[in-house]
């Protein structure tokens, strides 16, 4: 086991109308909120926007609204946001929403009260070291932005997306109402269950040794996400699923599965620049690449890859053909994955020839090699892409 920092200090609540709560949680903060939502969409349609604002006017908190978050969130509306929590003195930020309403969020937090340019931060000229206070209302369990130190923007003008990662912007507080991801579309389920799914497998797989205590809290984290993914495949209103993959979302991503080991990335890193080129949804670049990366790098720790083959999806051991094991393993997850109905080939996510390969490659390695079982480079990347086509 590494040495290791972690600290989680957001306040989670599920509960049956948890969004209620919002009003009197904002107000132990500020007397002043920016609310910020998709805006049209479901927001409306399923009478939350409602919900929100009654909350928010019976606590007594005045509140400015910034609606017209997109997936794959940019940053002209993050600038947009800070004008406003600069002329309105502002004092807490409320995300409604899934990721890129979260991440918007925290983009403003930072942006606030930093003198430059907010893409200062994404673009690593700047540290950030303090944010307005953020709180969500999450509806859509898949990134765990809502209890994470990270948030993922796209830059109109140049097309290049980025992250920070900074403890300061993990959310004060989560507000989880299962009845609110009932309405969840099929399609964005499954991206969501991928996308956890991903979380944890980009920490499981890792170099470091003797770390019995996360592996098998990974394992186990995995493994009840396919349990629960089962459920929802045939009821899609299945509280308890629903609820346990809110809390799961949170669980795989706010850091306690990498306490003291090393992480991989490369998957992530990868797929951002098929959203960032073809703006592809960011659950569908990580069930083509997550299969093709592991069948790149298995041989590089067959141990792990055949623990994950038994412990996660059930292959006995062959123990005269370790590789026949952990690429049965791979062709599981990979089945898993279509079996709920997931891309799993570039061509199915509108990504149809190789001429922006190699651009996406250098883009991905631009800070470096990436990931941490193998470390890839521009021609790794270039030939992971190839083989998703
Ligand atoms: O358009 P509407 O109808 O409003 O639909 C929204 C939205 O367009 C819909 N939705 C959300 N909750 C719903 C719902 N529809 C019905 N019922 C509900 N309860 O979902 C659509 C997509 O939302 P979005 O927020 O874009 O999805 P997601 O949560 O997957 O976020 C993706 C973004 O998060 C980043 C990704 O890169 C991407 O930009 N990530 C952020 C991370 C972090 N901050 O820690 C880590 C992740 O790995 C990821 O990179
Ligand atoms: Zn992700």
């Amino acid at each position: 086991m590494d040495s290791f920092e972690f600290m989680s200090p957001t306040e989670f609540i599920l509960q049956k109308d948890a969004d209620k709560l919002c009003g009197e949680k904002i107000k132990r903060i500020s007397d002043v909120c920016l609310f910020v939502h998709y805006g049209d969409g479901f927001t409306y349609k399923t009478g939350l926007h409602a919900r929100i604002t009654e909350s928010l006017e019976m606590a007594g908190v005045e509140y400015y609204e910034l609606p017209g978050v997109e997936p794959n969130p940019k940053v002209k509306l993050v600038r947009k946001g800070i004008e406003i929590c600069k002329e309105k003195k502002v004092g807490c930020i409320l995300a409604v929403g899934g990721g890129s309403v979260i991440d918007t969020a925290k983009a403003i937090g930072i942006g606030a009260g930093y003198d430059g340019d907010v893409w200062d931060f994404y673009s690593k000229k700047a540290a950030p070291t303090e944010s307005i206070p953020v709180g969500t209302v999450m509806t859509l369990p898949a990134t765990g932005s809502e209890g994470s130190n990270g948030s993922v923007l796209k830059n109109d003008q140049t097309g290049e997306s980025a992250d920070v990662m900074a403890d300061c912007i993990r959310p004060v507080f989560t507000l989880m109402n299962p009845e609110l991801t009932m309405t969840i579309p099929k399609r964005q389920t499954i991206f969501g269950i991928v996308d956890m799914f991903s979380h944890v497998m980009e920490r499981y797989f890792s170099s470091s040794v003797e770390v019995n205590l996360t592996d098998y809290m990974c394992e186990g984290v995995m493994k009840s996400i396919i349990v629960n993914a089962r459920t929802l495949m045939t009821d899609l209103t299945d509280y308890n699923a629903r609820a346990e993959l809110m809390w799961t979302s949170i669980v795989a991503h706010n850091g306690l599965l990498a306490t003291g080991r090393n992480q991989d990335w490369a998957t992530h890193t990868m797929g951002a620049q098929l959203s960032a080129q073809y703006n592809a949804v960011h659950g569908s670049t990580l069930s083509v690449l997550f299969p093709c990366w592991a069948e790149y790098v298995y041989k590089e720790n067959l141990p792990r890859f055949v623990q994950f083959a038994n412990r996660v999806f059930d292959v006995d051991l062959d123990f005269y053909n370790q590789e026949k094991t952990a690429k049965e393993g791979i062709r599981r997850l990979r089945e898993f994955f279509e079996w709920m109905g997931a891309p799993t080939c570039l061509s199915q996510i509108g990504v149809e020839n190789d001429e922006k390969f190699k651009m996406m490659a250098e883009t991905a390695c631009r800070f470096g090699d990436i990931g941490g079982i193998k470390a890839l480079n521009a021609r790794d990347v270039e030939e992971i892409y190839k083989m998703a086509q």
